[in-house]
Protein backbone atom coordinates (compact mmCIF):
# COMPACT_ATOMS: atom_id res chain seq x y z
CA UNK A 1 0.00 0.00 0.00
CA UNK A 2 1.73 3.28 -1.47
CA UNK A 3 1.73 5.98 1.94
CA UNK A 4 -0.48 8.44 -0.98
CA UNK A 5 -3.51 10.35 0.04
CA UNK A 6 -5.69 8.59 -2.69
CA UNK A 7 -9.43 7.93 -1.39
CA UNK A 8 -11.63 4.83 -2.55
CA UNK A 9 -14.91 4.85 -2.54
CA UNK A 10 -18.31 2.61 -3.36
CA UNK A 11 -21.86 4.09 -3.18
CA UNK A 12 -25.34 1.42 -2.99
CA UNK A 13 -28.72 1.62 -2.42
CA UNK A 14 -30.41 -0.60 0.20
CA UNK A 15 -34.26 -0.92 0.15
CA UNK A 16 -36.13 -1.23 3.69
CA UNK A 17 -38.72 -4.23 4.14
CA UNK A 18 -42.05 -4.72 5.98
CA UNK A 19 -42.31 -8.08 8.11
CA UNK A 20 -45.37 -9.82 7.26
CA UNK A 21 -44.61 -12.28 9.69
CA UNK A 22 -42.92 -10.94 12.44
CA UNK A 23 -39.25 -11.27 14.14
CA UNK A 24 -39.91 -10.37 18.41
CA UNK A 25 -37.55 -11.35 20.92
CA UNK A 26 -33.63 -12.45 20.87
CA UNK A 27 -32.31 -16.11 22.14
CA UNK A 28 -28.73 -13.91 22.06
CA UNK A 29 -28.35 -10.16 22.61
CA UNK A 30 -25.15 -9.72 21.43
CA UNK A 31 -25.35 -12.14 18.20
CA UNK A 32 -28.78 -10.65 17.41
CA UNK A 33 -29.68 -14.01 17.08
CA UNK A 34 -33.95 -14.62 16.82
CA UNK A 35 -36.73 -16.89 18.46
CA UNK A 36 -38.29 -17.27 15.09
CA UNK A 37 -38.12 -17.38 11.85
CA UNK A 38 -39.58 -14.32 9.88
CA UNK A 39 -40.78 -13.49 6.53
CA UNK A 40 -40.83 -9.83 4.68
CA UNK A 41 -41.62 -7.83 1.39
CA UNK A 42 -38.84 -5.51 0.04
CA UNK A 43 -40.29 -2.30 -0.79
CA UNK A 44 -39.52 -0.47 -3.36
CA UNK A 45 -35.85 1.72 -3.00
CA UNK A 46 -37.55 4.49 -5.21
CA UNK A 47 -39.55 5.49 -2.88
CA UNK A 48 -37.98 4.24 0.50
CA UNK A 49 -34.10 3.20 0.53
CA UNK A 50 -31.08 4.33 1.88
CA UNK A 51 -28.09 5.33 0.21
CA UNK A 52 -24.89 5.36 1.50
CA UNK A 53 -20.94 6.24 0.01
CA UNK A 54 -18.45 4.31 1.78
CA UNK A 55 -14.88 5.65 1.50
CA UNK A 56 -11.05 4.42 3.00
CA UNK A 57 -8.13 6.32 2.15
CA UNK A 58 -5.02 6.17 4.51
CA UNK A 59 -5.54 9.65 5.39
CA UNK A 60 -8.40 8.90 7.69
CA UNK A 61 -7.28 8.43 11.10
CA UNK A 62 -10.54 6.97 12.30
CA UNK A 63 -13.68 6.00 11.72
CA UNK A 64 -16.28 8.05 10.99
CA UNK A 65 -20.35 8.06 9.79
CA UNK A 66 -22.43 10.94 9.12
CA UNK A 67 -26.39 10.17 8.99
CA UNK A 68 -29.22 12.10 6.96
CA UNK A 69 -26.21 15.66 7.93
CA UNK A 70 -24.96 14.86 11.32
CA UNK A 71 -21.91 13.42 12.42
CA UNK A 72 -22.79 10.30 14.45
CA UNK A 73 -20.57 7.37 16.51
CA UNK A 74 -19.24 4.67 15.14
CA UNK A 75 -18.00 3.14 18.33
CA UNK A 76 -21.65 1.17 18.98
CA UNK A 77 -20.96 -2.61 19.75
CA UNK A 78 -23.53 -3.25 17.00
CA UNK A 79 -21.29 -1.11 14.20
CA UNK A 80 -18.05 -2.19 15.85
CA UNK A 81 -19.48 -6.25 15.61
CA UNK A 82 -20.05 -5.44 11.53
CA UNK A 83 -16.92 -4.01 10.90
CA UNK A 84 -15.39 -6.45 12.35
CA UNK A 85 -16.72 -9.28 10.35
CA UNK A 86 -16.53 -7.18 7.31
CA UNK A 87 -12.39 -6.48 8.26
CA UNK A 88 -12.11 -10.09 8.75
CA UNK A 89 -13.73 -11.35 4.96
CA UNK A 90 -11.75 -8.70 3.21
CA UNK A 91 -9.70 -9.41 -0.10
CA UNK A 92 -6.41 -8.13 -1.86
CA UNK A 93 -7.81 -5.06 -3.49
CA UNK A 94 -5.84 -3.61 -6.84
CA UNK A 95 -7.12 -0.19 -8.73
CA UNK A 96 -4.68 -0.09 -11.82
CA UNK A 97 -6.11 3.09 -12.87
CA UNK A 98 -5.67 4.87 -9.71
CA UNK A 99 -2.02 2.81 -8.47
CA UNK A 100 -3.87 1.52 -5.24
CA UNK A 101 -2.93 -1.95 -3.99
CA UNK A 102 -4.19 -3.05 -0.57
CA UNK A 103 -3.87 -6.12 0.96
CA UNK A 104 -6.06 -8.19 2.85
CA UNK A 105 -3.55 -7.49 6.46
CA UNK A 106 -3.72 -3.50 5.36
CA UNK A 107 -7.64 -3.61 5.76
CA UNK A 108 -6.98 -4.01 9.95
CA UNK A 109 -5.19 -0.73 9.77
CA UNK A 110 -7.20 1.25 6.84
CA UNK A 111 -9.95 4.00 8.48
CA UNK A 112 -13.44 3.91 6.71
CA UNK A 113 -16.01 7.24 6.66
CA UNK A 114 -19.35 6.24 5.77
CA UNK A 115 -21.75 9.27 4.66
CA UNK A 116 -25.76 7.61 4.89
CA UNK A 117 -29.09 9.40 3.79
CA UNK A 118 -32.50 8.13 3.42
CA UNK A 119 -35.04 8.87 0.94
CA UNK A 120 -38.10 9.20 3.10
CA UNK A 121 -38.63 11.38 6.03
CA UNK A 122 -35.95 9.75 9.01
CA UNK A 123 -38.89 11.27 11.92
CA UNK A 124 -41.63 9.04 10.14
CA UNK A 125 -41.17 6.17 12.41
CA UNK A 126 -40.94 3.83 9.10
CA UNK A 127 -38.13 1.38 9.74
CA UNK A 128 -35.12 2.76 8.23
CA UNK A 129 -32.10 1.26 10.40
CA UNK A 130 -33.07 -2.14 8.23
CA UNK A 131 -32.08 -0.60 5.24
CA UNK A 132 -29.27 1.79 6.57
CA UNK A 133 -27.40 -1.68 8.45
CA UNK A 134 -28.04 -3.52 5.57
CA UNK A 135 -26.32 -0.35 3.30
CA UNK A 136 -23.37 -0.31 5.36
CA UNK A 137 -22.58 -3.55 5.47
CA UNK A 138 -23.22 -4.03 1.55
CA UNK A 139 -21.34 -1.03 0.41
CA UNK A 140 -17.94 -2.04 2.93
CA UNK A 141 -17.98 -5.28 1.79
CA UNK A 142 -18.30 -3.79 -2.24
CA UNK A 143 -15.10 -1.45 -1.05
CA UNK A 144 -13.55 -4.28 0.67
CA UNK A 145 -13.48 -6.52 -1.75
CA UNK A 146 -15.44 -9.24 0.61
CA UNK A 147 -16.24 -12.04 -1.75
CA UNK A 148 -18.89 -13.68 0.18
CA UNK A 149 -22.29 -14.05 -0.86
CA UNK A 150 -25.68 -12.60 -0.09
CA UNK A 151 -26.42 -14.87 2.51
CA UNK A 152 -23.63 -14.39 4.48
CA UNK A 153 -23.36 -10.43 4.41
CA UNK A 154 -27.37 -11.21 5.69
CA UNK A 155 -25.59 -12.41 8.70
CA UNK A 156 -23.35 -9.76 9.11
CA UNK A 157 -26.22 -7.10 8.42
CA UNK A 158 -27.85 -9.65 11.04
CA UNK A 159 -25.57 -8.06 13.63
CA UNK A 160 -26.34 -4.39 13.60
CA UNK A 161 -30.33 -4.88 12.99
CA UNK A 162 -32.00 -8.37 13.15
CA UNK A 163 -34.62 -7.13 10.36
CA UNK A 164 -31.55 -5.45 8.78
CA UNK A 165 -30.71 -9.05 7.47
CA UNK A 166 -33.72 -9.02 5.23
CA UNK A 167 -32.89 -5.99 2.80
CA UNK A 168 -30.24 -8.06 1.39
CA UNK A 169 -32.52 -9.35 -1.21
CA UNK A 170 -34.96 -8.02 -3.27
CA UNK A 171 -38.75 -9.67 -3.67
CA UNK A 172 -39.94 -11.64 -0.72
CA UNK A 173 -37.14 -12.62 2.12
CA UNK A 174 -37.54 -15.18 4.90
CA UNK A 175 -35.03 -14.70 8.01
CA UNK A 176 -34.16 -18.25 9.15
CA UNK A 177 -33.60 -18.37 12.57
CA UNK A 178 -31.05 -20.76 12.63
CA UNK A 179 -29.62 -23.59 15.72
CA UNK A 180 -26.39 -23.02 15.87
CA UNK A 181 -24.70 -21.21 18.81
CA UNK A 182 -22.31 -18.74 16.80
CA UNK A 183 -25.34 -18.02 14.60
CA UNK A 184 -23.85 -18.94 11.48
CA UNK A 185 -26.99 -20.52 10.01
CA UNK A 186 -29.20 -17.36 11.00
CA UNK A 187 -29.25 -15.95 7.70
CA UNK A 188 -32.13 -14.52 5.16
CA UNK A 189 -33.04 -16.26 2.19
CA UNK A 190 -35.01 -15.16 -1.02
CA UNK A 191 -38.18 -17.00 -1.23
CA UNK A 192 -39.10 -15.11 -4.63
CA UNK A 193 -37.73 -12.24 -6.48
CA UNK A 194 -39.81 -8.92 -7.10
CA UNK A 195 -41.01 -9.99 -10.38
CA UNK A 196 -42.86 -12.85 -8.87
CA UNK A 197 -46.15 -11.21 -7.83
CA UNK A 198 -46.03 -8.04 -9.48
CA UNK A 199 -49.93 -7.16 -9.47
CA UNK A 200 -49.05 -6.37 -5.13
CA UNK A 201 -49.51 -2.32 -4.58
CA UNK A 202 -48.43 -1.25 -0.91
CA UNK A 203 -49.77 2.15 0.93
CA UNK A 204 -48.13 3.37 4.00
CA UNK A 205 -49.83 5.79 6.18
CA UNK A 206 -47.81 7.21 8.16
CA UNK A 207 -49.99 8.16 11.60
CA UNK A 208 -49.54 11.37 13.19
CA UNK A 209 -48.36 10.21 16.88
CA UNK A 210 -46.84 12.44 19.58
CA UNK A 211 -45.76 9.33 22.00
CA UNK A 212 -42.06 8.22 22.61
CA UNK A 213 -42.05 4.79 21.54
CA UNK A 214 -40.33 2.23 23.16
CA UNK A 215 -37.33 0.71 20.62
CA UNK A 216 -37.54 -2.53 19.20
CA UNK A 217 -34.41 -3.58 21.03
CA UNK A 218 -35.86 -2.63 24.14
CA UNK A 219 -39.19 -3.65 23.31
CA UNK A 220 -38.59 -7.08 22.04
CA UNK A 221 -36.41 -7.68 25.71
CA UNK A 222 -39.10 -6.76 27.69
CA UNK A 223 -41.57 -9.35 25.62
CA UNK A 224 -39.11 -12.16 26.09
CA UNK A 225 -38.83 -11.64 29.46
CA UNK A 226 -42.21 -10.63 30.75
CA UNK A 227 -44.89 -12.61 28.04
CA UNK A 228 -46.16 -16.17 28.80
CA UNK A 229 -47.81 -15.41 25.16
CA UNK A 230 -43.99 -15.09 23.32
CA UNK A 231 -43.16 -18.47 23.75
CA UNK A 232 -46.03 -19.91 22.88
CA UNK A 233 -46.45 -17.52 19.67
CA UNK A 234 -42.44 -18.50 19.04
CA UNK A 235 -42.53 -22.34 19.31
CA UNK A 236 -46.22 -23.04 17.95
CA UNK A 237 -47.97 -20.25 16.26
CA UNK A 238 -45.55 -18.49 14.12
CA UNK A 239 -43.78 -22.26 12.42
CA UNK A 240 -47.04 -23.26 10.90
CA UNK A 241 -47.59 -19.95 9.84
CA UNK A 242 -44.17 -19.48 8.15
CA UNK A 243 -45.24 -23.02 6.14
CA UNK A 244 -48.16 -21.90 5.31
CA UNK A 245 -46.84 -18.53 4.24
CA UNK A 246 -44.25 -19.46 2.28
CA UNK A 247 -46.75 -21.20 0.25
CA UNK A 248 -49.26 -18.58 -0.04
CA UNK A 249 -45.94 -16.26 -1.69
CA UNK A 250 -45.42 -19.54 -4.04
CA UNK A 251 -49.10 -19.57 -5.30
CA UNK A 252 -49.79 -15.95 -4.98
CA UNK A 253 -52.53 -17.10 -2.76
CA UNK A 254 -53.67 -13.39 -1.45
CA UNK A 255 -56.46 -14.32 0.68
CA UNK A 256 -54.26 -16.60 2.50
CA UNK A 257 -51.38 -14.45 2.98
CA UNK A 258 -53.85 -11.39 3.95
CA UNK A 259 -54.99 -13.74 6.81
CA UNK A 260 -51.71 -14.45 7.68
CA UNK A 261 -50.06 -11.32 7.61
CA UNK A 262 -53.03 -9.46 9.31
CA UNK A 263 -53.08 -12.16 12.28
CA UNK A 264 -49.31 -11.97 12.66
CA UNK A 265 -49.05 -8.29 13.09
CA UNK A 266 -52.18 -8.48 15.34
CA UNK A 267 -50.71 -11.40 17.44
CA UNK A 268 -47.22 -9.69 17.49
CA UNK A 269 -49.06 -6.33 18.94
CA UNK A 270 -50.91 -8.55 21.72
CA UNK A 271 -47.85 -10.08 22.85
CA UNK A 272 -47.05 -6.15 23.13
CA UNK A 273 -49.84 -5.55 25.38
CA UNK A 274 -48.73 -9.01 27.08
CA UNK A 275 -45.64 -7.46 28.29
CA UNK A 276 -44.81 -5.89 31.33
CA UNK A 277 -45.32 -2.59 31.43
CA UNK A 278 -47.33 -3.04 28.35
CA UNK A 279 -46.28 -1.86 25.07
CA UNK A 280 -48.75 0.11 22.98
CA UNK A 281 -47.20 0.62 19.30
CA UNK A 282 -50.59 0.74 17.64
CA UNK A 283 -53.08 4.22 18.47
CA UNK A 284 -56.76 5.18 17.76
CA UNK A 285 -55.77 5.70 14.33
CA UNK A 286 -54.11 2.23 13.49
CA UNK A 287 -57.11 0.91 15.23
CA UNK A 288 -59.40 2.96 12.54
CA UNK A 289 -57.51 1.85 9.65
CA UNK A 290 -57.94 -1.19 10.92
CA UNK A 291 -61.44 -1.26 11.23
CA UNK A 292 -61.92 0.30 7.32
CA UNK A 293 -60.00 -3.09 6.31
CA UNK A 294 -61.60 -5.66 8.02
CA UNK A 295 -65.14 -4.21 7.12
CA UNK A 296 -64.43 -3.36 3.35
CA UNK A 297 -62.78 -7.03 3.30
CA UNK A 298 -65.59 -8.60 4.87
CA UNK A 299 -68.05 -6.73 2.74
CA UNK A 300 -66.21 -7.80 -0.66
CA UNK A 301 -66.02 -11.07 0.74
CA UNK A 302 -62.68 -11.70 -0.31
CA UNK A 303 -60.00 -9.87 1.01
CA UNK A 304 -58.94 -6.76 -1.14
CA UNK A 305 -55.95 -5.48 1.24
CA UNK A 306 -53.33 -6.95 3.87
CA UNK A 307 -52.57 -4.40 6.86
CA UNK A 308 -49.34 -5.42 9.13
CA UNK A 309 -47.90 -2.68 11.61
CA UNK A 310 -44.06 -2.79 13.44
CA UNK A 311 -43.32 -1.56 16.36
CA UNK A 312 -45.15 2.54 15.55
CA UNK A 313 -48.58 3.29 15.04
CA UNK A 314 -48.37 3.52 10.82
CA UNK A 315 -50.32 0.92 8.70
CA UNK A 316 -48.66 -0.68 5.70
CA UNK A 317 -51.53 -1.76 2.93
CA UNK A 318 -51.07 -4.41 0.70
CA UNK A 319 -53.35 -4.43 -2.17
CA UNK A 320 -53.49 -7.76 -4.18
CA UNK A 321 -53.69 -5.42 -7.42
CA UNK A 322 -54.17 -1.43 -8.71
CA UNK A 323 -57.90 -1.53 -8.90
CA UNK A 324 -57.74 -2.81 -5.51
CA UNK A 325 -55.25 0.23 -4.33
CA UNK A 326 -57.11 2.82 -6.08
CA UNK A 327 -60.13 1.85 -4.37
CA UNK A 328 -58.34 1.80 -0.78
CA UNK A 329 -57.03 5.38 -1.55
CA UNK A 330 -60.19 6.77 -2.00
CA UNK A 331 -61.30 5.17 1.34
CA UNK A 332 -58.54 6.42 3.23
CA UNK A 333 -58.87 10.02 1.65
CA UNK A 334 -62.68 10.09 2.70
CA UNK A 335 -61.36 8.74 6.19
CA UNK A 336 -58.60 10.88 7.19
CA UNK A 337 -58.41 13.51 4.70
CA UNK A 338 -55.80 16.19 5.22
CA UNK A 339 -55.77 19.57 7.10
CA UNK A 340 -57.04 22.36 5.30
CA UNK A 341 -53.78 24.26 5.08
CA UNK A 342 -52.24 20.34 3.30
CA UNK A 343 -50.77 20.36 -0.24
CA UNK A 344 -51.66 17.28 -1.82
CA UNK A 345 -48.11 16.94 -3.54
CA UNK A 346 -46.91 16.20 -0.17
CA UNK A 347 -50.00 14.16 1.18
CA UNK A 348 -49.75 11.24 -0.79
CA UNK A 349 -45.72 10.36 -1.90
CA UNK A 350 -44.24 7.62 -3.95
CA UNK A 351 -46.40 6.25 -6.98
CA UNK A 352 -48.84 9.34 -7.38
CA UNK A 353 -50.34 7.39 -10.68
CA UNK A 354 -52.24 5.98 -8.41
CA UNK A 355 -53.87 9.20 -7.26
CA UNK A 356 -55.05 10.06 -10.87
CA UNK A 357 -56.45 6.19 -11.00
CA UNK A 358 -58.58 7.53 -7.94
CA UNK A 359 -59.74 10.99 -9.88
CA UNK A 360 -58.44 12.94 -7.48
CA UNK A 361 -56.00 15.61 -8.65
CA UNK A 362 -56.79 18.63 -6.18
CA UNK A 363 -57.48 18.88 -2.79
CA UNK A 364 -61.64 19.18 -2.90
CA UNK A 365 -61.94 16.16 -5.17
CA UNK A 366 -61.23 14.69 -1.56
CA UNK A 367 -63.82 16.31 0.16
CA UNK A 368 -65.91 15.07 -2.63
CA UNK A 369 -65.57 11.23 -2.17
CA UNK A 370 -68.83 9.51 -1.24
CA UNK A 371 -68.97 7.45 2.26
CA UNK A 372 -67.32 4.03 0.77
CA UNK A 373 -70.37 1.74 0.15
CA UNK A 374 -69.93 -0.62 2.94
CA UNK A 375 -70.59 2.01 5.63
CA UNK A 376 -74.39 2.08 5.14
CA UNK A 377 -75.26 2.37 8.31
CA UNK A 378 -74.10 6.58 8.82
CA UNK A 379 -72.58 5.13 12.07
CA UNK A 380 -69.10 4.49 10.88
CA UNK A 381 -68.14 7.92 8.45
CA UNK A 382 -66.88 9.83 10.76
CA UNK A 383 -64.01 11.78 8.98
CA UNK A 384 -60.72 11.78 11.26
CA UNK A 385 -59.19 15.10 9.53
CA UNK A 386 -54.72 15.33 10.07
CA UNK A 387 -54.68 11.65 12.12
CA UNK A 388 -52.55 10.98 8.85
CA UNK A 389 -49.68 12.74 7.86
CA UNK A 390 -49.19 11.36 4.59
CA UNK A 391 -49.53 8.42 2.75
CA UNK A 392 -46.67 6.89 0.39
CA UNK A 393 -47.67 4.63 -2.60
CA UNK A 394 -45.30 2.10 -3.63
CA UNK A 395 -44.75 -1.74 -4.49
CA UNK A 396 -42.24 -4.70 -4.04
CA UNK A 397 -39.14 -3.82 -5.00
CA UNK A 398 -35.20 -4.74 -5.54
CA UNK A 399 -32.11 -5.84 -3.39
CA UNK A 400 -29.12 -3.86 -3.00
CA UNK A 401 -27.36 -2.23 -6.00
CA UNK A 402 -23.87 -0.39 -6.40
CA UNK A 403 -24.65 3.32 -7.54
CA UNK A 404 -22.07 3.50 -10.70
CA UNK A 405 -22.42 7.02 -11.17
CA UNK A 406 -19.92 8.92 -9.43
CA UNK A 407 -21.83 12.14 -9.40
CA UNK A 408 -24.29 10.29 -7.33
CA UNK A 409 -21.84 9.73 -4.78
CA UNK A 410 -22.32 11.51 -1.36
CA UNK A 411 -18.54 11.68 -0.49
CA UNK A 412 -16.20 13.81 -2.01
CA UNK A 413 -13.53 12.16 -3.90
CA UNK A 414 -10.60 14.83 -3.06
CA UNK A 415 -11.03 15.33 0.41
CA UNK A 416 -13.12 12.13 1.77
CA UNK A 417 -15.71 14.35 3.63
CA UNK A 418 -19.26 14.62 3.21
CA UNK A 419 -20.03 16.59 -0.19
C1 LIG B 1 -41.40 -5.11 14.71
O1 LIG B 1 -34.64 -5.33 13.74
O2 LIG B 1 -35.37 -3.14 14.72
O3 LIG B 1 -40.01 -4.48 12.90
O4 LIG B 1 -32.67 -6.55 16.04
O5 LIG B 1 -32.98 -5.15 18.08
O6 LIG B 1 -32.27 -4.09 15.92
P1 LIG B 1 -33.06 -5.22 16.58
O7 LIG B 1 -34.59 -4.98 16.23
P2 LIG B 1 -35.27 -4.60 14.86
O8 LIG B 1 -36.73 -5.21 15.12
C2 LIG B 1 -37.72 -5.23 14.16
C3 LIG B 1 -39.00 -5.67 14.74
C4 LIG B 1 -40.22 -5.49 13.85
C5 LIG B 1 -40.57 -6.81 13.17
C6 LIG B 1 -39.73 -7.24 11.99
O9 LIG B 1 -39.17 -6.39 11.27
O10 LIG B 1 -39.67 -8.46 11.78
Amino acid sequence: MAEENWVLTVTAQTPTNIAVIKYWGKRDENLILPINDSISVTLDPDHLCTTTSVAVSPAFTHDRMWLNGKEVSLSGGRYQNCLRELRSRASDLEDETKGIKITKKDWEKLHFHVVSFNNFPTAAGLASSAAGLACLVFSLAKLMNVKDDHSKLSAIARQGSGSACRSLYGGFVKWIMGKEEDGSDSIAVQLADEKHWEDLVIIIAVVSSRQKETSSTSGMRDTVETSALIEHRAKEVVPKRIIKMEEAIKNRDFPTFTRLACADSNQFHAVCLDTLPPIFYMNDTSHRIISCVEKWNRFEGTPQVAYTFDAGPNAVLISHNRKAATLLLQRLLFFFPPNSDADLNSYVIGDKTILQDAGIQNMSDIEALPPPPETKDNTSTQKFRGDVSYFICTKPGRGPVVVTDGTRSLINPETGLPK
